[in-house]
C-alpha cells in the first residue's frame, strides 16, 4: 500500500500547489499583526473574536453598547434585539480568576457563601445550592418522600419542570388552570384539585409575578407547599414578603434566562433545618458524611466557581432590578394600550424577569413573531401548557394555559438595553399590533 502524501498544513495550497500560497500568507500576516495586538480583519471561515467584558462600573447602557449583539439578516447591517442578554461584567471575571487560582474548584467558600445570600436575601433560615432549578424541585420533592402514589399540585402553564420533576418521582402531576390575568396557579383551582391522595402543591411566581400567597396559604391549610420562584428574586408579594419566603421551600435558577445566573444553577431556601439537611445528603450522592451513603444519590452539587459568578451577581442585584423595573415600566406604558400583558396582585412587586403579552384570538404567533424578526426585534413563545406536552397527561379543560400556551409571547426586556433598543422595542411592537 503506497504512503498517503502529507497533509498540507494550510489546507487549500492554492492552484500552484505551493505549500500557503496567497491566501495562506495574508493568514499567516494577519495573525503576526495580531499577536503584535493589531484587530486585523476577520478571516474567512473564523468566529468573530470576543470582546472583552464590559467593566463592573460600566453602566448599563454602556455595557449594552459594548455587547456584540446578533446581526439581523432582514436589514443590511441592521442588529436583532434579543429577548434577553445576560449582564456580566468585570465582577464576575474576577471572581471566576480567585477561584481558579486558589485551587479549590468544587463546592467551597463560594458555595456557602451564595447559600448564605440567598436566604438573607429570603429571610429564610438555610440555602442549599444545586446544579439548577430543575434540580433544586425534584431534590426538594424527594426530601417530602413524595412518591409512587401521590399527587402533587402543580400550574398547568409552565416550563415543564415542575410536572416533571412530580412525575420522575413516579407521583401524579394534578395541573391547576391560572388566572387570566396574573397567569399564576389561582387559589381557588388548587383548592378544587385537592383529593386525599394530594401529598404537597407547587406555586410557580410565572415569570417573577408573586403568586398570591395569603389566599394560595389560605386555599391550601396544611397541605406543604413548595414556592417554585426560579424566576422571581427580587419580586415581593403584596404583603412585602420577599418571593422565596413562601412554604416550606422555595426554588430558584440560576439559568441565563433569570434575574442573576452563572450558566446553570439552582438554589433552594428553607426554614427547616432537617429538610436542609436532607437536601444536602441528597445532592450529594445521598452521603451524610465522608464514606456513609444513606441512599443511591446523584451528584447535583454546584462548583465554586458557578458560584463565584452568581455572588458578583447577587451583589449587584438591587442595580438589575433597577434596571429591569425602569425598562418595564416604561415598555408597559407605551405597550398596555395595544396587547394583553401580564398583571401582578395589587401591592406586589415583580422583578419583571420576562415581559409577556397574550395575543387576541385569531391572531397567528409564528407570524407575529416573523413581523417583529423582519423589523429587529426578537418575540418568542412565553410558556406552555404542561398537559399538551405528553409526560403527564391530558388533564381536562384548562382554558387560561391552553390560551397562553398558543397566544402567549415575550418581548425583549434585560437590563442592559439601551434607551434606543427599548424604544425600537416599543415602535416595532406598536406598529405591528
Ligand atoms: C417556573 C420554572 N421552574 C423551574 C425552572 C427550571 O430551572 P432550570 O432551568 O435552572 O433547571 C424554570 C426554568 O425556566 C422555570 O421557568
Amino acid at each position: 500500500m503506497g504512503r498517503e502524501p502529507p497533509p498540507r498544513r494550510g489546507g487549500r495550497g492554492g492552484a500552484s500547489g505551493r505549500r500557503g500560497g496567497a491566501t495562506q500568507r495574508r493568514r499567516h500576516a494577519l495573525r503576526r499583526r495580531r499577536r503584535r495586538g493589531a484587530p486585523g480583519p476577520r478571516l474567512a471561515g473564523e468566529l468573530p473574536r470576543a470582546r472583552p467584558a464590559h467593566g463592573a462600573a460600566a453602566l448599563p447602557d454602556q455595557a449594552a453598547r459594548r455587547h456584540r449583539r446578533p446581526h439581523h439578516p432582514g436589514e443590511p447591517g441592521g442588529l436583532m434585539i434579543p429577548l434577553a442578554r445576560p449582564w456580566t461584567t468585570e465582577a464576575e471575571e474576577a471572581a471566576v480568576l480567585r477561584v481558579l487560582r486558589s485551587g479549590w474548584l468544587a463546592a467551597g467558600p463560594e458555595v456557602a457563601a451564595l447559600e448564605a445570600g440567598f436566604a438573607e436575601r429570603t429571610g429564610r433560615a438555610h440555602g442549599i445550592a444545586v446544579s439548577s432549578g430543575t434540580a433544586a424541585l425534584e431534590l426538594v420533592l424527594q426530601a417530602l418522600d413524595v412518591g409512587p402514589g401521590d399527587e402533587v399540585l402543580c400550574p398547568a402553564l409552565t416550563w415543564p419542570s415542575p410536572a416533571h420533576a412530580i412525575a420522575r418521582l413516579g407521583a401524579r402531576a394534578v395541573l391547576v388552570d391560572v388566572d387570566p390575568e396574573d397567569w399564576n396557579g389561582a387559589p381557588e383551582a388548587f383548592a378544587a384539585a385537592r383529593t386525599p391522595a394530594t401529598r404537597a402543591a407547587i406555586a410557580i411566581d410565572q415569570f417573577g409575578n408573586p403568586v398570591r400567597a395569603a389566599a394560595l396559604r389560605a386555599a391550601l391549610g396544611d397541605l406543604p407547599l413548595v414556592e417554585d420562584a426560579a424566576c422571581a428574586l427580587g419580586s415581593s408579594f403584596a404583603d412585602g414578603a420577599p418571593c422565596g419566603s413562601l412554604g416550606v421551600a422555595a426554588c430558584f435558577s440560576l439559568h441565563p434566562r433569570k434575574v442573576i445566573t452563572c450558566g446553570e444553577g439552582g438554589v433552594v431556601v428553607t426554614d427547616d433545618g432537617d429538610l436542609a439537611e436532607r437536601l444536602r445528603v441528597l445532592r450529594n450522592h445521598g452521603q451524610r458524611a465522608p464514606g456513609a451513603f444513606t441512599s443511591p444519590g446523584a451528584n447535583l452539587r454546584l462548583s465554586d466557581v458557578n458560584a463565584a459568578i452568581a455572588n458578583a451577581q447577587l451583589a449587584r442585584l438591587d442595580a438589575i432590578l433597577d434596571a429591569r423595573r425602569t425598562h418595564a415600566e416604561a415598555l408597559r406604558a407605551r405597550l398596555g394600550a395595544h396587547y394583553r400583558l401580564q398583571l401582578g396582585p395589587a401591592g406586589s412587586r415583580p422583578n419583571h424577569q420576562t415581559l409577556g403579552a397574550l395575543l387576541p384570538p385569531g391572531r397567528d404567533r409564528e407570524m407575529f413573531i416573523a413581523a417583529a424578526a423582519e423589523r429587529g426585534v426578537q418575540v418568542g413563545r412565553l410558556s406552555y401548557a404542561v398537559d399538551r406536552l405528553g409526560q403527564v397527561g391530558d388533564q381536562g379543560p384548562l382554558p387560561n394555559a391552553r390560551a397562553l400556551d398558543e397566544r402567549g409571547v415575550a418581548f425583549p426586556l434585560f437590563p442592559t438595553m439601551t434607551i434606543d433598543e427599548r424604544e425600537k422595542v416599543a415602535d416595532v411592537l406598536e406598529a405591528i399590533a
